[in-house]
């Protein structure tokens, strides 16, 4: 009995490994993508307070809130090296001196950094910011938290569904209604 025991844990064992990882994998895919630098947004936007429209500049005048530049971020990090001490990015530990210093390489060799886009609609939508903003709604109502993710990962699906089930609950009045469901509006 005992070496039946013995002999079944060991597939048992590879089996609940391989299950684990493959959950793990599963999960993890949800984290958003590995950055060339292991930029916080909890840290910007949550520890040093600092605005999602100070980076990213745009969102209230034009349709692409765009990712700042290096030069913005050197705007602080010319000044701000850093502390000496480790962090916890989302599981993986870095030097937060370490990590400036390669905001500052980018920046010294002229180069920008290549971040890897996270949300992204297909060529065939048409989607901008500014009505949005300006219609009141939050970053965090599309973009799930921000401020308290480190690697910025996508909480909502956007898909049409989504879309279309805001802008059934948010028209004004039958018209807009109307519009806002046509196809024309979102597709051209
Ligand atoms: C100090 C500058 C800075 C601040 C402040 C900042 N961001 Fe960002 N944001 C970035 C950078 C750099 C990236 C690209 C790197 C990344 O994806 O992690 C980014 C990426 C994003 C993305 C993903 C873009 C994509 O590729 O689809 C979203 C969404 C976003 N930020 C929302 C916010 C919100 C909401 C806030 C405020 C709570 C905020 N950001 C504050 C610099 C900033
Ligand atoms: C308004 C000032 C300000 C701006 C703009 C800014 N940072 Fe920072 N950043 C800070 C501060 C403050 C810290 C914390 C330093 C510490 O703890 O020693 C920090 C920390 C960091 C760190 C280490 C912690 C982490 O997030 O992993 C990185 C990397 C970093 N910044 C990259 C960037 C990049 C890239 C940009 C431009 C997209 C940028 N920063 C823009 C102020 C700024
Ligand atoms: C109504 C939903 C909605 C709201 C509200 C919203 N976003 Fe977005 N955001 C999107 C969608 C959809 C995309 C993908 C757009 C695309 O790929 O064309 C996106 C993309 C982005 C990007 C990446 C842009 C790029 O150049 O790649 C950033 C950065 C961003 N949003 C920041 C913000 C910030 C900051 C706020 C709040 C001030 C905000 N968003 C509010 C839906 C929203
Ligand atoms: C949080 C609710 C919400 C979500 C989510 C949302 N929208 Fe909207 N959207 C609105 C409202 C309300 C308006 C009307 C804004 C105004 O004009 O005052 C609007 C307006 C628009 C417009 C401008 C219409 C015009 O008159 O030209 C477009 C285009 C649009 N949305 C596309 C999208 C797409 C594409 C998505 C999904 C990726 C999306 N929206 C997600 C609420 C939302
Ligand atoms: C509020 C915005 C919005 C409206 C209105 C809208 N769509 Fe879409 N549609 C989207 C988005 C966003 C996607 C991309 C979905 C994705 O990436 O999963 C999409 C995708 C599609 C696709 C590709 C299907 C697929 O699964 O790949 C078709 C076809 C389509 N829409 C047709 C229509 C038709 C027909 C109408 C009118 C009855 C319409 N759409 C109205 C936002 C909209």
């Amino acid at each position: 009995m005992r070496n039946r025991i013995k002999i079944l844990s060991l597939p048992t064992l590879v089996l609940f490994t391989l299950v684990g990882f493959y959950f793990y994998n599963a999960e993890s895919s949800d984290q958003g993508p590995t950055q060339p630098v292991r930029f916080s947004h909890k840290i910007h936007a949550t520890e040093d307070q600092i605005p999602c429209e100070y980076c990213h500049s745009f969102v209230d005048v034009s349709p692409i809130p765009g990712i700042p530049s290096v030069k913005k971020c050197m705007g602080c990090h010319s000044q701000i090296a850093g502390r000496d001490v480790d962090y916890d990015f989302d599981g993986t530990t870095i030097n937060i001196k370490n990590e400036i210093a390669k905001v500052r390489e980018y920046w010294a060799n002229k180069e920008p950094i290549p971040w890897v886009k996270v949300n992204s609609q297909p060529g065939y939508v048409h989607f901008t910011h500014k009505r949005h903003i300006k219609r009141g709604f939050e970053c965090a109502q599309c973009h799930g938290d921000v401020a308290q993710m480190d690697q910025v990962h996508e909480v909502n699906k956007m898909n049409m569904g989504f879309c279309i089930q805001c802008h059934t609950q948010n028209a004004k009045d039958e018209a807009e209604l109307t519009h806002l469901k046509d196809c024309l509006t979102c597709h051209y």
